[in-house]
């Protein structure tokens, strides 16, 4: 393991202004994607789609890293030109996502625990050679009126540990995903304590496992209202908790914090990741690791129709320089 390597990925990963796109879509994802523009989900649109995507020209200014699933590492582009080098080529780093999904997690009442540890190391080494310098890992926490219990948070936890200390074992900087949904009726306060039990089982598992925290970079959900909370808190409130929970669960020697999007609408996974940028002082930058909130009107404007390509990819370059500004704090409504 290289520490060095590890730091200066995770570095170049999280410097503003640029953030990461999450394209690693399993195919059962992508399909429910597809199916919202009546497209069929199959090898070729899949990897037209994901062409699309990273052929954009000067996506590199705003994007350093985008995370693929398996079946994408290995695809090319019409040219005959492998994903990977076509990134690398814009300046952007290739990432993977290894975990298997979230499964029913035996011993509890209908909560998931994210599976994958199986062979992970051999894994890890064949992206490797594919080029691949980072990684993701998404555990899954649901809030109920009975759950989260501490077992699945822990369980998740510990996995997740494992998982990085397996990447980081390969010179891969693990992002390290634990996301609290924002499916159900519970208020933003509910989201604050959840996401903060959360974070505290986290770090101490990466530390218990000897997790070189320089090395990785955290992707968590911004504490928010649950989506049928009859009151919504507002931007700033978002920003205030959030900022709140990270200061007193992650610890400095992380570098970086990219936010999922989880749900939100583009504009306002903008308007949040805006508005925290504009407190001072903060030891970890503060960046996107978007997968909805980049694509969404992307593959509306797409609608799988070749003709549409060029729009497409303008929607995506804006949606990317839009939140490229919120890395600043520099975002205005006006923009959109
Ligand atoms: P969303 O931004 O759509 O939540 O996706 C991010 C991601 O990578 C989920 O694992």
């Amino acid at each position: 393991m290289y520490y060095e390597t590890l730091k200066k990925i995770s570095t170049e990963l999280s410097d503003k202004p640029r953030g990461i796109l999450a394209a690693d879509e399993s195919t059962g994802t992508i399909k429910k994607r597809f199916d919202l523009i009546n497209l069929e989900s199959n090898f070729e649109n899949r990897r037209k789609y994901r062409e699309l995507l990273f052929s954009t020209p000067d996506l590199g200014n705003f994007i350093s890293g985008v995370i693929l699933f398996d079946e994408t590492i290995k695809q090319k582009d019409k040219n005959g030109k492998s994903f990977c080098q076509l990134l690398k080529d814009n300046n952007i780093h290739v990432g993977i996502k290894v975990d298997a999904g979230a499964k029913n997690l035996i011993g509890s009442n209908e909560e998931k625990i994210t599976e994958g540890l199986d062979n992970l190391n051999d894994r890890m080494q064949e992206y490797a050679q594919l080029g691949a310098t980072f990684a993701k890992w998404r555990a899954v926490i649901e809030i109920t009126k009975t759950n989260p219990s501490n077992y699945c948070i822990e369980l998740n936890s510990h996995a997740l540990a494992r998982y990085a200390k397996i990447c980081q074992h390969n010179n891969i900087v693990p992002i390290v995903e634990p996301e609290v949904l924002m499916d159900g009726d519970h208020d933003i306060q509910k989201c604050y304590e959840v996401t903060s039990a959360t974070l505290d089982s986290l770090f101490k598992n990466l530390k218990f496992q000897n997790v070189y925290l320089e090395g990785i970079l955290l992707k968590p959900n911004m504490v928010i209202s649950g989506l049928k909370c009859a009151k919504q808190a507002n931007v700033n409130e978002v920003a205030k908790k959030t900022i709140d929970c990270l200061k007193n669960n992650v610890p400095e020697e992380v570098p970086g914090v990219v936010f999922l999007s989880g749900g939100q609408s583009d504009q306002k996974a903008t308007e949040h990741l805006n508005e925290m940028n504009k407190f001072q002082g903060l030891s970890w930058k503060l960046s996107f690791s978007y997968g909805r909130a980049l694509q969404q009107s992307v593959l509306y404007k797409w609608k799988g129709d070749d003709n549409n390509f060029n729009e497409a990819q303008k929607e995506l370059l804006k949606r990317s320089k839009l939140n490229s500004m919120a890395t600043e704090g520099e975002y205005l409504l006006e923009m959109e």
